[in-house]
């Protein structure tokens, strides 16, 4: 492998486009990145229940080795916030790039973007959040308002977080 000053140290290789298309799955939460495909709330209940209950619960209420994915609306600013993919998430574009690249956790990336439409649209659901009828997939999926998306500020307003292209120290940091 080459280094930037021209060096090589005798192994590896240039990784192929079919390599650097593996890692390319990121979606974006407006939506690019979601590929062709459809699923309904039915076919993502029989679907989880066949691949996900086993460690989220049956209604995906969670279990002592995989955490809840439905419930805790409302609970954010409480003593006891219930952090769920309903309750928390800020895109639902985003439950389509979690579950393709790292669900269900024994089978990383093995379901077919149809699968993982059909769950989302499942566990949208499950949450409330969408009707029982609702088909998700490329176009309806970016429409999805989850309950917590103005939930999140940006850029971070915390006085300790600075812009990284910016860095202007706080007075304590150079002492
Ligand atoms: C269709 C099947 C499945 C779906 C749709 C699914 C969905 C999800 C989602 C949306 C999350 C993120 C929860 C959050 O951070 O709020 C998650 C996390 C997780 N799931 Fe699954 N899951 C599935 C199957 C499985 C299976 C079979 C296992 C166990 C073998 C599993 C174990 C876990 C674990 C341990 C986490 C926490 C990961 C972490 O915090 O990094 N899931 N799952």
């Amino acid at each position: 492998m080459f280094t930037d000053n021209g060096q090589t140290f005798g192994f590896g290789k240039p990784a192929t486009e079919a390599e650097i298309a593996g890692w390319d799955i990121a979606i974006q939460p407006d939506g690019t990145g979601l590929p062709p495909g459809s699923g309904t709330v039915k076919e993502g209940e029989a679907l989880f229940a066949r691949l996900g209950a086993k460690c989220h619960g049956a209604k995906g209420e969670g279990t002592a080795s995989a955490p809840a994915l439905v419930g805790g609306a409302g609970t954010l600013n409480t003593d006891k916030p219930l952090k769920t993919v309903g309750s928390y998430w800020p895109y639902a574009t985003t439950l389509y790039d979690f579950i393709h690249r790292a669900m269900p956790a024994d089978r990383p990336q093995s379901l077919q973007p149809s699968e993982v439409y059909a769950l989302c649209a499942y566990l949208l659901h499950l949450n409330g959040i969408v009707p029982e009828d609702a088909v998700m997939d490329a176009q309806t999926l970016p429409k999805v308002i989850m309950p917590n998306h103005a939930g999140f500020t940006s850029p971070d307003p915390r006085p300790d977080v600075f812009d990284t292209l910016d860095v202007t120290l706080p007075a304590t940091a150079t002492s």
